[in-house]
């Protein structure tokens, strides 16, 4: 009794030499296994916190793209200005980036000094005009003047210069009699005027049309076809005497017109596909056209 009775009271699951054996191991192996997972889990641990690209820099410009991007269509119509690094890789630094032909060097504080002195509105006018052996526009004619008042800041700014991003132009601005671009090279005040006279020299042709881009096109689609000739009764595009009277009758009731048709002209003028709104650009396109 008292023999076997303690010898099953502490029988352990371990019975033979070759569980002992395990079991040995396993209370060395097990306790290592344990502490590799936690420095495992540490150093991981470490890695999300400090190099991570959900809270980085980047990440966060490709959160907030979205709304900067709305912001800059709302600001300049459907022109995206590039930025000044962006025309700089692009445009100038073919001759900046080593100081070819005597041009100041990328980021050479003692090339630009002599430059930076004269101004940022200055410096605008010799690429604009060209200066040197530097070509017009830095040889890029298609150059917005405001892209080139960027990248002229951003590669002053790289050589120890202070200037201020400019402001990008407002189509509103291009509007402004063009007689303003000699007035700039003596400017007193330093960026934000900048771009602002350059700007009307390429944005002008261009701002006019963009406005209603949607009613132009919806118009020689579907529309032209009867109000180019005035077909049928349909009042003639840009004669002001046959849209006065509609026009009088307000946007509203000529954009429910159309929906609806009228007389001759079937419902949405034909064009079952379009929205009310791009009928209604295509009407303000025609009475804009008849004003
Ligand atoms: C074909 C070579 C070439 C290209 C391309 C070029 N530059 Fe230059 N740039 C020069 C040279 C050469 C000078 C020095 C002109 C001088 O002082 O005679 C210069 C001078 C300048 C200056 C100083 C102007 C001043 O008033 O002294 C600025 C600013 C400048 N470049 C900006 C630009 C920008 C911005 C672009 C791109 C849009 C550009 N450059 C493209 C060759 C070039
Ligand atoms: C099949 C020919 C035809 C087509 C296509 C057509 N129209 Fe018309 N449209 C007319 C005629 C005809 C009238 C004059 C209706 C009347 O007063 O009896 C008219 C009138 C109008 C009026 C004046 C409505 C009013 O209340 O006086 C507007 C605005 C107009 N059209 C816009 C459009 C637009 C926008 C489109 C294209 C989406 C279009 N039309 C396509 C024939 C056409």
């Amino acid at each position: 009794m008292s023999n076997t009775q303690p010898h099953e009271e502490h029988e352990s699951p371990i019975k033979t030499p070759k569980q002992l054996i395990v079991t040995v191991v396993l209370s060395f192996v097990l306790p290592i296994i344990i502490i590799i997972l936690l420095v495992k889990l540490v150093t991981t641990g470490d890695q999300v916190g400090a190099g991570s690209d959900i809270l980085g820099p980047e990440a966060t410009q490709k959160r907030i793209a979205p709304v900067a991007k709305l912001d800059l269509v709302d600001a300049s119509g459907p022109k995206v200005f590039k930025t000044g690094e962006q025309v700089y890789t692009a445009v100038c630094a073919g001759c900046h980036i080593a100081g070819a032909a005597g041009a100041p060097k990328f980021a050479d504080a003692a090339a630009w000094s002599a430059p930076i002195a004269t101004g940022l509105q200055s410096m605008i006018a010799s690429v604009i005009k060209g200066k040197g052996a530097m070509p017009a526009k830095g040889g890029n004619p298609a150059l917005d003047d405001f892209e080139i008042a960027r990248a002229v800041v951003y590669m002053a700014n790289a050589a120890g210069g202070k200037f201020a991003e400019p402001a990008e132009p407002k189509p509103a601005e291009a509007a402004a009699p063009a007689a303003t671009a000699p007035a700039m090279v003596p400017a007193v005040a330093p960026a934000a005027t900048a771009p602002k006279a350059p700007a009307v020299v390429a944005a002008a042709p261009a701002a006019a049309p963009a406005t209603n881009d949607v009613g132009e096109k919806l118009y020689k689609q579907a529309c032209a076809a009867c109000h180019i000739a005035g077909v049928a009764g349909a009042p003639k595009f840009g004669d002001k005497a046959a849209w006065a009277p509609r026009i009088a009758t307000g946007m509203d009731a000529l954009v429910a017109a159309v929906v609806a048709g009228k007389g001759i002209m079937p419902a949405k003028g034909g064009a079952a596909g379009a929205s009310e709104a791009d009928l209604r650009a295509a009407t303000q396109y025609m009475v804009d056209a008849a004003k």
